[in-house]
């Protein structure tokens, strides 16, 4: 009998990460996609992946209202490391650009209240080429412990996609004994489908607190659509494994970097708030324009994002460039949700689409009615009731992002 109970204990801590991590999606700001793997620090001193770089971005994190707001997390991507390991075997940064160590730059974002991320890669080397964990997973996993990392990221470059079933559990089963509680990322999903394998998500969603599952985001519209598209045409396998401490990640937010215009920004904040992803910003905050903070800080889609239910939301409509994608939230009367709503514009001709919609086709028969917020510009649009109908002008590539606010008790109006 004690030998069952035993096994049966292995069995259950190998497999679940459980780490009571992540309730809502994780919010912080991720290096890659606007620093990549520049190391060149002699001639680009205020670029380049080191130390520094990470200080001024927790800086401007707390200083510029972003911690406020929620995103409480800085992570490293790749190229912090140094090409080889210590003479004990243990991953070391580089030490001209990170001369003070890991541990200590944890200790100064700590400081701030942030937490602290890092990167590495489940095979035997990063993307970028830097040593990988293959062969190290107890060693590195306790060298994140020791130098107080809140939140792995693991790649998968270089690295078998069969064997990442095995692979990827373990990982998380070393990080779970080292006790320190840390989120965890994984590519796992992404690189098996690469691979022509097909993700077992059940496993990933109970091992990961979120996982990528798709391309890699570039600073594009093109790029942000091709993510969007993915998401809406496999939304009935991704939806059900996402929900509080597990999450699909469409990737980093690209929000005011180079390649998006207001409106597509606003797009793509207005998806990953129903998509219910992670909100990663990876973008230059001493320079990033006023207008695209504001699209980051609007705590209106972040409360969206946020929402306790941790329900992704779905595309329910797409035809001739006009999507609408909901998502239920809270609060939820007597059974019936409130939603936000998204009308997406993917059209290019040069004026704004009508789009006009009965609240019934849309599901929302909630028959005390629903209080309308308009949440980009703030706007108040009053009380409606299943027999309504909504019109919203969508510029071209933008959208217009609604809530619709379950009522408690219906409101009185003329003719009702
Ligand atoms: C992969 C990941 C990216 C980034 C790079 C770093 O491509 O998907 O997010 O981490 O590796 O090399």
């Amino acid at each position: 009998m004690l030998t069952f109970v035993v096994f049966f204990i292995i069995i259950a801590t190998s497999h679940s990460l459980d780490n009571g991590l992540a309730r809502t999606p994780p919010m912080g700001w991720l290096a890659w996609q606007r620093f990549r793997c520049n190391t060149d620090c002699i001639s680009d001193p205020d670029h380049c992946i080191s130390e520094k770089l990470f200080m001024t971005m927790a800086d401007r994190l707390v200083s510029d209202g972003y911690a406020a707001a929620g995103y409480k997390l800085i992570s490293l991507d790749d190229c912090w490391l140094a090409k080889t390991r210590d003479k004990k075997g243990r991953l070391q940064p580089d030490h001209d650009r990170f001369p003070s160590g890991i541990k200590a730059l944890a200790d100064y974002i700590h400081a701030k209240g942030l937490r602290f991320g890092i990167y590495e890669d489940y095979g035997n080397y990063t993307c970028a080429g830097y040593p990988g964990i293959l062969g190290h997973l107890e060693t590195d996993a306790k060298t994140f412990a020791e130098w107080d990392v809140d939140y792995v990221k693991l790649d998968g470059c270089y690295a078998y996609p069969s064997q990442m079933d095995a692979g990827y559990p373990d990982f998380g089963m070393y990080l779970n004994q080292t006790g320190r509680p840390m989120v965890y990322s994984c590519s796992w999903p992404d690189y098996q489908l690469d691979a022509g394998l097909k993700p077992d998500y059940k496993t990933i969603a109970k091992v990961c607190n979120l996982w990528r599952n798709f391309d890699d985001i570039d600073d594009s519209w093109e790029s942000v659509q091709k993510i969007i598209d993915y998401y809406g045409d496999n939304q009935d396998e991704l939806i059900p494994n996402a929900g509080p401490g597990h999450w699909n990640d469409p990737d980093m937010l690209i929000i005011g970097n180079f390649g998006l215009s207001y409106e597509q920004s606003r797009s793509q904040m207005a998806i990953w708030a129903i998509l219910a992803a992670p909100l990663l910003m990876s973008v230059d905050l001493r320079t990033i324009r006023p207008e695209y903070r504001d699209i980051l800080l609007n705590k209106y889609v972040i409360q969206v994002n946020q929402d306790p239910l941790g329900n992704q939301g779905r595309r329910v409509y797409k035809e001739s460039g006009i999507e609408i994608w909901m998502k239920p939230v809270t609060p939820v009367i007597n059974g019936k949700y409130s939603y936000a709503v998204a009308f997406l514009n993917r059209r290019t001709d040069g004026t704004p689409s009508e789009v006009s919609v009965g609240l019934k086709e849309l599901g929302l028969n909630h028959e005390k009615g629903y209080k309308v917020l308009e949440l980009f510009d703030k706007k108040d649009l009053g009380v409606k009731d299943p027999v309504d109908r909504v019109k919203v002008d969508v510029n071209p590539t933008g959208v217009v992002l609604l809530k619709f606010i379950a009522l408690k008790h219906s409101v009185k109006r003329f003719g009702n």
